[in-house]
């Protein structure tokens, strides 16, 4: 038998009775927020949700206000019926799909800032995409009170910078983060894989080849910057501009200190991957499209020992 197709609401109002009702009932409610299109990376969330959770929830929205003027906002891939699809194989219980009108009503004039961590790489880089996200995902925690919200690792930066949210405004939500799932040769899946051409999907590979250069040179105690650079050059090698190929801090983003201060991390009430002193983040364009990925570092052997 064919597993339940979920229940497709799109009024903001009918997923928050639904979410509040199970609530209510003591039904432990997971919610995967999305902008659809579908992929396993994206079904890894909500079958963890499904695993944990009486009932889980799954947004799909494409967010104008975390695109730029200039970005892929219009052309971004939209298939709501094979997403829910997908969804129903996993056990999925409710696909929340608003219009932009029912997400920022005529008028709407609020947004939510994060600085911090939200301000280097992808900040920097796309001005107003983090407020965007936060803005959003405030909305979408408020519109379905989940007890667990699932991210990805592939979005590092986002997950810092939504926890830190969720620490700073005390939301009653807690923020489970799941490793990036990979193509057989290494590239993230991605929505916006989509619009490689073959050549360019061969290419792709050299984000994630550079990071596992990076993960060896880190074990072996080469210095960052050497590491950084080596990260730039195998990235252009594989024909991708580098926007940034950067080793940080995994909790502020911040250039690493030998032994630092406090930087006041969210990770309190996260359940994420296993701790990790440094994470290398990299961005690239490969023509119109542009990748991010990453990898938290392993243990890194003193300098001068074998
Ligand atoms: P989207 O890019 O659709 O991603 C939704 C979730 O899936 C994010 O948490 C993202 O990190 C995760 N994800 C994407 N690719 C993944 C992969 N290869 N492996 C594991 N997880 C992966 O991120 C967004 O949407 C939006 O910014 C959103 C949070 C929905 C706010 O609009």
């Amino acid at each position: 038998m064919s597993p339940a197709a979920p229940m497709l609401v799109t009024e903001p109002a009918a997923i928050a009775a639904l979410v509040g009702a199970a609530r209510d009932r003591g039904r432990r409610v997971g919610f995967v927020p999305t902008m659809g299109a579908l992929h396993e990376g994206h079904a890894s969330l909500a079958a963890a949700a499904v695993e944990a959770c009486d009932d889980v929830a799954v947004s799909i929205f494409v967010n104008p206000t975390q695109f730029g003027p200039h970005e892929d906002f219009q052309r971004y891939p939209r298939s709501l019926e094979a997403d829910c699809r997908l969804l129903a194989a996993r056990g999925v219980r409710w696909v929340f799909a608003p219009t932009v009108a029912a997400m920022y009503p005529p008028g709407n004039a609020t947004r939510i800032v994060v600085e911090g961590p939200a301000l280097p790489f992808e900040g920097a880089l796309r001005p107003g995409h983090f407020s965007g996200v936060a803005t959003v995902v405030h909305r979408l925690f408020r519109l379905v009170p989940a007890d667990r919200a699932y991210f990805g690792a592939k979005d590092w930066q986002q997950t810092v910078v939504v926890r830190r949210m969720v620490a700073d405004l005390g939301l009653p939500v807690t923020i489970v983060v799941l490793p990036t799932v990979r193509e057989a040769d290494g590239l993230a899946l991605s929505s916006r894989n989509a619009y490689l051409s073959a050549d360019e999907r061969r290419r792709a590979v050299g984000l994630h080849a550079a990071l596992v250069e990076a993960d060896s040179g880190w074990s072996a105690g080469t210095p960052v910057e050497t590491l950084e650079a080596r990260m730039r050059r195998m990235i252009e090698a594989h024909g991708i501009a580098v926007d940034y190929a950067s080793i940080v801090d995994p909790e502020s983003l911040a250039p690493l200190q030998p032994a630092g201060p406090d930087t006041g991390s969210p990770g309190a009430g996260c359940d994420g991957p296993a701790e990790s002193g440094a994470i290398a983040l990299v961005a690239g364009r490969l023509g119109r499209t542009r990748l991010i990925d990453n990898r938290l570092l392993a243990t890194r052997r003193p300098p001068g020992t074998t």
